[in-house]
């Protein structure tokens, strides 16, 4: 008997191939996983997308129930598996395991845990997909970042941190409510530690090619009347308001993942606030990562912007690099 599955479609080719050319994998599908995801999908980046967890249930949940969106999406493949095998041959791999923050913990409390969870993770990833660049999420990120390059043994261009670039959209965010006027218009960089540390560039503040600092030139320091520097303030409370208010932030870390993929996958040469070895930069001598603008594409993170930093700003980098290095002396088994 005729079959609809039978008689419906005749064959052009002989076999339908289906090596996948933008396939991107999320590691952890907790509340920053699913965020990246969703982002991720909305950008129209994948062809497939992976996702990996050992929560099979929740896995599967969420698979379904991205799944059911299918006809809203341009990712015609979404799969899932506590096996590392579904994620073979991807081009990017976003890591967002591990634990995150509690109320009013700091993000490097959090890095034993993840970097036991990471000892399992890094080599299942890079078994699969040796090629991939490997975008890191999980705090404390710029730690995780300089742990997954060493397990992984893969080039320095292949392991981003995720780093201050949400910290610097924040900034800009800010720095635009306090304007009136949209946060692409305003430009800035927060460099440094993605958290506690970090360093806003006020020199480069600048809106339509005018730096802010040319109209106050006290701008970000104590003596300044208008009080900017309570913008950096508030971009490093950010993240403890929003975990205290709602548990934990997901939303604006998903999307800058988004935005950070989507110069890795279509190869644009974009400039951002990214993490990576600066061992050499500023007068940093350790193998530590830290934020820095980074051009990203295809190949991964492939040059460093070289900016002028203020002796000031300089000591500040130097001192994060040297909490950082000082935790990574305690790390066991690494
Ligand atoms: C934040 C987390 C991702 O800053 O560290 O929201």
């Amino acid at each position: 008997m005729a079959t609809v599955q039978g008689s419906l479609l005749s064959s052009v080719v002989k076999e339908k191939t289906s090596t996948p050319k933008n396939k991107v994998t999320i590691v952890g599908v907790g509340q920053v996983g699913m965020a990246c995801a969703v982002s991720v999908l909305l950008k129209e980046l994948p062809d497939v997308l992976a996702l990996v967890d050992i929560l099979e249930d929740k896995l599967q949940g969420e698979k379904m129930d991205l799944e059911h969106g299918s006809l809203f999406l341009k990712t015609p493949t979404i799969v899932a598996n506590k096996d590392y095998s579904v994620t073979a041959d991807s081009k990017l791999v976003v890591v967002t395991g591990g634990v995150r923050q509690q109320e009013g913990e700091s993000r490097l409390n959090l890095v034993q845990r993840n970097v036991n969870v990471f000892k399992f993770i890094v080599p299942q990833v890079v078994k699969y997909s040796p090629d991939a660049t490997i975008l890191v999420v999980s705090n404390p990120v710029d730690i995780m970042t300089y742990v997954t390059w060493k397990l992984s043994g893969l080039p320095q261009n292949k392991v981003i941190g995720s780093g201050t670039n949400l910290d610097s959209a924040r900034f800009r965010y800010l720095m635009a409510q306090k304007l009136g006027i949209n946060t692409s218009s305003v430009h800035g960089y927060v460099l440094g530690e993605h958290g506690d540390t970090s360093v806003p560039i006020w020199s480069g503040a600048n809106v339509g090619g005018v730096a802010l600092q040319s109209l106050n030139p006290d701008i970000g320091t104590d003596k300044d009347s208008e009080n900017w520097k309570d913008v950096h303030k508030e971009v490093v409370s950010s993240a403890y308001d929003v975990i205290r208010l709602k548990g934990y932030t997901n939303w604006a870390i998903g999307m800058s993942v988004a935005d950070l993929a989507e110069s890795i996958l279509k190869n644009l040469s974009r400039v951002h606030p990214v993490s990576t070895m600066v061992k050499g930069f500023y007068g940093i001598e350790n193998e530590v990562f830290l934020s820095l603008p980074c051009v990203l594409n295809a190949q991964g993170l492939v040059q460093v912007v070289n900016q002028k930093l203020t002796d000031d700003e300089k000591a500040q980098l130097q001192k994060s690099a040297a909490t950082l290095w000082q935790i990574q002396q305690d790390l066991k088994d690494l």
